[in-house]
């Protein structure tokens, strides 16, 4: 299980929790997505959800294909999207559902027909965001908000204080019509072109959980939590997660977290 060493509270709804290391981070995220998926379907009938790629999330990926997670979940009433991904193949290294795939999708039973991968197959970076968006409005149907609202939304933090694949300086930070758009990668590998969720489908999700692990995470996070610059960053793109009208919650280990005391 796990020990959660202190909680730092921006408000009652804006959790920053630190653990002892990463193994422990992803136990306690992994406890907080199998309540929050059973509170929301008891609630809403299903639980729509957009992983992060990357490779932290891996482990807590694994722990929720494992005992004693697998068995509490109602994987039929899951709907899961990726919140950003490479336009690489699946096969590929890089790609954020390959990775989903391999640690999580291919051993829980969740329906396929409710899983939604970015269709990188059919190419240029930009047909894709485009259909992507299409899913994702298809799925939600006619939202009553203005912005589909996802019941949670998961992300790591880049060193360089990018989130998704929302990255410093880049054109899409500024998007504030589109759901999904195509963007040209970071300064961060790998060096291919992504599709990423905006910030206005981030902020208006009724739950966004960071999982942050690592000393090299330090100062990013610093960075995001605490709105300062990082380097000739004055707002770190992760900063800009604010989440106005749902629940904002880090899970970060003790080495991401030194840059915080
Ligand atoms: C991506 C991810 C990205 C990731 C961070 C942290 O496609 O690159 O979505 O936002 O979450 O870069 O990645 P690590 O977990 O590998 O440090």
């Amino acid at each position: 299980m796990y020990v959660c060493r202190e909680r730092i509270f921006m408000s009652e709804r804006d959790v920053l929790s630190i653990y002892a290391d990463a193994e422990q981070l992803s136990s306690a995220a992994a406890a907080y997505i199998v309540e929050k998926a059973k509170a929301t379907i008891a609630e809403h009938g299903r639980f729509i959800i957009a992983l992060t790629g990357g490779s932290t999330p891996r482990r807590l990926y694994q722990l929720l294909a494992a005992s004693p997670w697998r068995e509490q979940v109602e994987w039929s009433a899951w709907y899961i999207f990726v919140g950003d991904e490479r336009v690489v193949p699946f096969s590929d290294a890089a790609s954020n559902y390959g990775m989903a795939q391999q640690s999580l999708l291919a051993h829980v039973p969740v329906l396929p027909t409710q899983v939604y991968p970015v269709p990188t197959e059919l190419g240029g970076a930009a047909l894709v965001a485009e259909r992507y968006e299409e899913t994702i409005l298809e799925v939600f149907g006619a939202a009553e908000h203005e912005w589909p609202r996802f019941d949670l939304i998961l992300l790591g933090l880049g060193s360089d204080g990018h989130t998704a694949s929302l990255f410093p300086g880049k054109p899409a930070l500024d998007e504030a019509e589109r759901l999904v758009v195509a963007t040209p990668h970071g300064v961060l590998p790998p060096p291919v072109e992504r599709v990423t969720l905006t910030f206005p489908v981030l902020n208006a999700a009724r739950a966004v959980a960071f999982l942050v692990a690592g000393a090299d995470k330090a100062e990013a996070l610093r960075a995001a939590y605490r709105h300062l610059p990082l380097g000739d960053t004055m707002i770190v793109p992760a900063a800009r997660v604010t989440v106005p009208d749902g629940e904002l919650r880090w899970f970060v280990d003790e080495a991401a977290a030194m840059g915080l005391k």
